[in-house]
């Protein structure tokens, strides 16, 4: 996984979470000394529900970055807000969150928003309590500030939903045997492209899979 996300040269590297099972320090050292070799000046973490437990947001925090931030990469804004709530799987973003993120996203860039669980519910899921429980008014919310990019994990599902000209963008697995139905470990390759013309981004979303070969799944105009 490393090389082939290395070969490509990211721009930006954004890891949605879930990078340990159950949260513990040792865990946490082994998943940082992968994340350390990737070639990328510009890696994004935001934890999910396993990173949270067992108190795991600490170490979190201390080899990562803090949970919730904004950060300017010459024309795009990322935003990453931690989604979990300490040994509950379910996710919660909160209002007391929503005035900074629209604060962050109120320029004019190319502007992503990562976090762990789900924003809309996405098929393979089973029983659907894998969005937000506040899901409705973070849609709004990220919606109304013309957000351009969603990324989210949790159910190792690769899919993508455009919803008003925003995509929304879920993970699969690329480490992790815990592919759901006939999926397989891929990892999301999203290239933007500002035309010089109009200011537009053309946008494409691929699957790349443990074999190198690669799958375009959406290609759009925002
Ligand atoms: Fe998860």
């Amino acid at each position: 996984m490393v090389d082939s996300i290395n070969r490509l040269e990211p721009n930006l590297v954004v890891i949605t979470g879930d990078l340990t099972e159950n949260g513990f320090s040792a865990e946490y050292d082994g998943v940082k000394g992968f994340i350390d070799r990737i070639e990328c000046k510009n890696k994004i973490l935001v934890p999910g529900n396993h990173d949270s437990k067992n108190a795991g947001y600490v170490h979190f925090e201390d080899l990562f970055t803090d949970r919730y931030f904004s950060r300017n990469f010459e024309d795009v804004t990322v935003v990453g807000a931690d989604s979990s709530q300490p040994d509950l799987d379910e996710g919660h973003l909160g209002r007391e969150n929503y005035g900074w993120i629209k604060e962050a996203f109120s320029g004019e860039n190319f502007k992503v928003f990562a976090m762990h669980h789900h924003l809309v519910p996405i098929p393979l899921a089973g029983r659907e309590n894998t969005v937000l429980v506040d899901a409705g008014d973070v849609l709004e919310l990220l919606n109304r500030c013309k957000v351009n990019l969603v990324l989210c994990g949790h159910c190792h599902i690769p899919w993508v939903w455009n919803l008003n000209n925003m995509l929304v963008v879920n993970a699969g697995t690329f480490c992790s045997s815990k592919t759901r139905g006939k999926t397989t470990q891929c990892y999301n390759l999203i290239q933007a492209d500002k035309e010089n013309s109009n200011g537009n981004w053309k946008v494409r979303v691929s699957r790349v899979f443990s074999k190198g070969d690669r799958e375009l799944v959406t290609e759009t105009v925002m």
